[in-house]
């Protein structure tokens, strides 16, 4: 019999954990704070967009269990996943508050294990267990788990990982947490705590670091006359340098990069470190965005009164997660220059409402297109990748098209009489 787990916060992380393990054969544990959220996925419905993950949610639902109870996590496992939210305060710091209040839900006498998947400053590790040490919880241990999954792609990341890294205290506890992985095979890296958590910050701080890199290459490439595709395919061959996240385009978004990167900026100045590059990757990826403003004005002019589409509102395609959203950067400033602004997404426009005030929202491309003076591919949907040049030319007022994703041929998109700007393609522009 398989070792019963308890999910300790149904979010994105939470829910995918959850499915992967029930997957494995384990009876899992769900609990969240929200009843609405917990009334929904009893009766099937998943809130959030993640490719097949209703689908392992429904195949597994007899081992999945429910609930609004802290109690009923911890009295059914001995290994419980904490997967709450630890969203940026004012000052960038990590807000800790749903860990905290979670270790004063933890029933006295519970005998189990915390297995921190949240994303987590460095030193949380030793501030848990202090914190249950003073709360007399004596029989629960901890173990610092970080996830590397990213949306869309999730549960493939999840039982293809390219590591599992595991932090533990005590080596049994490690132990503990490292048997529920070996069956998918994958390297586990054994670590102390505060190293788990650093291998979190630094590999999305690189992740966006070479992000930001092939931006700035992209640019240089736009002054020269070369081509930042070629370029970074080119770089890619070299092993040392490897071919993923040498995309340019209009800087990196989400949840995950714009956060971990300033969390691991804040960390390191709280600790007297100034994290002089961290600086110029995140000042990178703002101007990113709005080098955007610059190419619609190079064919359009003053854009007072024009009509601006943008094409995909969610920060990456195949999610309607819209937290940190490029588009939210670009829709703000063209607004602010007077524009009048459209969006277009397959699957992210209830969420992407309430933050776009002022911007008329569209589920249909063509009828997003109609009139305007000029598109800008924001996400890189399948859909806009098939981008309808005939019929978009004819229901357009101007043929402007900026590629802030670099998915259409430039060559296409000239031959149906666009004015066709990308990132880092000088010598094709
Ligand atoms: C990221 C990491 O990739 C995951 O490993 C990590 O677990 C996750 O954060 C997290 O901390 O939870 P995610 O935010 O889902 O995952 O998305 P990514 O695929 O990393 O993309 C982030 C942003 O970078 C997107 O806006 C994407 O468009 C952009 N990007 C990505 C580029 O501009 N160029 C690239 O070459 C790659």
């Amino acid at each position: 019999m398989k070792e019963p787990l308890g999910i300790l916060g149904a979010g994105w992380v939470g829910l995918v954990t959850a499915a992967c393990f029930a997957e494995l054969g384990h009876e899992v544990w769900v609990r969240d704070i929200d009843d609405a959220r917990i009334e929904a996925l009893e009766s099937g419905i998943v809130p959030l967009h993640e490719p097949g993950l209703p689908e392992l949610l429904t195949h597994n639902r007899e081992r999945l269990h429910y609930t609004r109870d802290p109690a009923q996590v911890f009295e059914n496992a001995r290994l419980a996943f904490v997967c709450v939210g630890t969203p940026p305060t004012y000052s960038g710091d990590a807000d800790l508050s749903a860990v905290w209040h979670l270790l004063q839900e933890i029933p006295a006498a519970t005998q189990t294990i915390l297995v921190m998947k949240s994303t987590v400053p460095v030193g949380t590790g030793d501030k848990v267990q202090s914190e249950l040490e003073a709360l007399g919880r004596n029989g629960v241990g901890y173990v610092s788990n970080p996830e590397f999954l990213a949306e869309s792609t999730a549960i493939r990341d999840f039982t293809n990982a390219d590591r599992v890294v595991i932090g533990a205290f005590d080596e049994e506890q490690g132990d503990a947490v490292a048997r529920l992985y070996e069956p998918l095979e994958r390297p586990i890296i054994r670590t102390d705590v505060p190293t788990a958590e650093m291998i979190k910050y630094a590999s999305n701080a690189f992740l966006a670091t070479k992000i930001s890199f092939i931006n700035e290459i992209a640019n240089v490439c736009e002054a020269t006359g070369a081509d930042v595709t070629r370029v970074a395919e080119g770089m890619g061959y070299d092993s040392r340098i490897g071919s993923q996240f040498l995309q340019a385009g209009i800087g990196y978004s989400g949840n995950c990069l714009p956060k971990d990167v300033a969390a691991l900026k804040q960390l390191a100045g709280n600790s007297g470190y100034h994290f002089q590059l961290l600086n110029a990757v995140i000042e990178v990826n703002e101007l990113q965005k709005r080098r955007v403003i610059g190419k619609l004005e190079k064919h359009l002019g003053a854009l007072r009164g024009k009509t601006i589409v943008l094409l995909g509102l969610a920060f990456k395609p195949n999610t309607n997660d819209m937290r940190h959203a490029a588009s939210l950067v670009i829709a703000a400033r063209l607004l602010a220059e007077g524009a009048s602004v459209r969006g277009w997404d397959p699957v992210a426009i209830d969420v992407a409402r309430p933050l776009l005030p002022g911007v008329e929202l569209h589920e249909n491309l063509l009828e997003a297109l109609t009139g305007a003076d000029a598109a800008v591919i924001v996400t890189e949907w399948g859909q806009v990748k098939q981008f309808p040049f005939g019929d978009a030319v004819k229901v357009m007022n101007g043929a402007v098209l900026v590629d802030g994703r670099n998915v259409l041929d430039p060559d296409e998109a000239r031959a149906a009489g666009f004015a066709y700007e990308s990132i880092g393609r000088a010598s094709l522009g």
